[in-house]
């Protein structure tokens, strides 16, 4: 069928062939199918969803679009983790130096941010010097000799999903569980990994907002990971409200810094530990989970976490200095606080409108070709169940242009609740799904 009628298709609700579908991935990859049609393909699929025979096909499509990393040569088993992508989500900047720290080798392909939802490659690349664009042959070398090695999708692996995910970003189709666990799945079973831990946020910063969509789109990428013969398991986590208390590249790398170094907010190192503690037993670096956060423990404790960092660091051409001393990071020009209207508590913030503040001050992008301001970003000062006085500053605007500061200001404000009593406070990890 033509790329035409294979939209008309979807879109009036019919069944591709999974023939079909791997000529259009095919083609978009080469270029044949255009961004346009392709928009409209994911449109479709966001409003008619695809049956498993579909997303088998269109998930086993996107993998095979471009090279699958063989990392035999790298003894031991080599485990990643992804996030399905949240507000102040730095997980993977602390959990790699951690789980490389002990042992298990990490390769790990990242995204960029998308939507309103921060990406692992623009947090590193605000790092001087980071190069996130390595060749396949180096990021091999690193997995096997570093235990590590961060990167993002290049030319040859999962070429479908870069195209997809950029298009995705600007074309409203990223809240969509088939597309997600496609473009999700594709890069990680192309990275070489044994076993994958996946961490999918749940709450009004995720794309899932509600715990039953978690819950599906968890199963859908389990599903893929077995038909493909990987290990794959899955917490639920919060994102009812930004984790830790940093949103914007540089400054989130500071939080994942302080982390490593056993002094960042509780939330993000709670979810940080639940999520290596699981690598570290599917990399059989530990019988149990309790024995597992032990190790986390003692790598932060005796330092070996952050120099694992500061060699990966190094190794992708950053510079490690950075790591001991924040100012060689870069500097927003100017701060402005946004300021609690009330007396009482915070109640709630939503987290997606905290996303968009973030993306409307240069943290993110607003179209594929957006260069994003690495410096800028928000400390939280105070999250849900906090009190505030009326007039107490609840954000800190990191800027650097004040064009957007009345308008980022008033986004902040209206993302934040307030009310009279603190809410009851809900578990940081909903569930675990294997
Ligand atoms: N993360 C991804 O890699 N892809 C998505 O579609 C959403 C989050």
């Amino acid at each position: 069928m033509q790329p035409y009628e294979l939209i008309k298709a979807k879109r009036d609700g019919g069944r591709l062939e999974p023939a079909d579908i791997r000529a259009f991935i095919e083609a978009y990859t080469a270029g044949t199918v255009a961004d346009y049609q392709m928009a409209a393909m994911c449109m479709a699929i966001f409003f008619r969803g695809m049956d498993s025979r579909e997303l088998g096909a269109w998930a086993r499509a996107m993998l095979e679009s471009g090279e699958v990393l063989d990392l035999s040569d790298t003894p031991g088993v080599k485990v990643d983790k992804h996030s399905t992508g949240g507000v102040g989500d730095k997980v993977s900047l602390s959990l790699a130096p951690l789980a490389a720290a002990c042992g298990v080798p990490v390769p790990m392909i990242s995204g960029r941010g998308l939507g309103h939802t921060g990406g692992t490659l623009d947090k590193l690349e605000s790092i001087p010097g980071f190069n996130v664009n390595l060749p396949t042959s180096e990021y091999r070398r690193l997995v096997r000799e570093v235990n590590c090695c961060l990167i993002g999708q290049t030319a040859q692996v999962a070429p479908a999903d870069k195209k997809l995910y950029a298009l995705r970003d600007v074309t409203a189709t990223v809240d969509c569980i088939p597309l997600i666990a496609s473009s999700i799945m594709s890069k990680k079973l192309a990275e070489g990994i044994d076993a994958l831990v996946l961490d999918v946020k749940v709450g009004s910063g995720a794309f899932m907002k509600r715990d039953e969509d978690a819950r599906t789109l968890a199963k859908t990428m389990i599903g893929l990971g077995a038909e493909m013969g990987k290990k794959v398991v899955a917490l639920l986590t919060d994102m009812d409200q930004p984790l830790g208390r940093k949103v914007g590249n540089a400054l989130e790398v500071i939080e994942a810094v302080d982390m490593l170094r056993g002094d960042a907010p509780e939330d993000y190192t709670e979810i940080t530990y639940a999520l290596t503690a699981e690598m570290l037993v599917l990399g059989k670096k530990a019988a149990t989970i309790d024995e597992a956060r032990e190790k986390l423990r003692k790598v932060v404790e005796d330092g070996s976490a952050v120099r694992k960092l500061k060699e990966i660091v190094q190794v992708q051409g950053g510079d490690p200095r950075a790591i001991d001393d924040y100012s060689l990071l870069p500097q927003a020009k100017a701060t402005a606080d946004v300021v609690a209207p009330r007396d009482g508590f915070v109640t709630g913030i939503d987290t997606e409108g905290v996303g968009l503040a973030a993306v409307a001050l240069g943290a993110g992008r607003q179209r594929t070709d957006s260069k994003i301001d690495p410096a800028v970003g928000f400390t939280l000062l105070k999250k849900t169940g906090e009190p505030v006085k009326q007039g107490e500053p609840v954000v800190r605007v990191h800027y650097n242009d004040a064009a957007p500061l009345e308008n980022v200001k008033a986004r902040l404000l209206a993302a934040y609740q307030f009310g009279d009593a603190a809410p009851a406070a809900r578990p940081l990890i909903r569930e675990r799904v294997e």
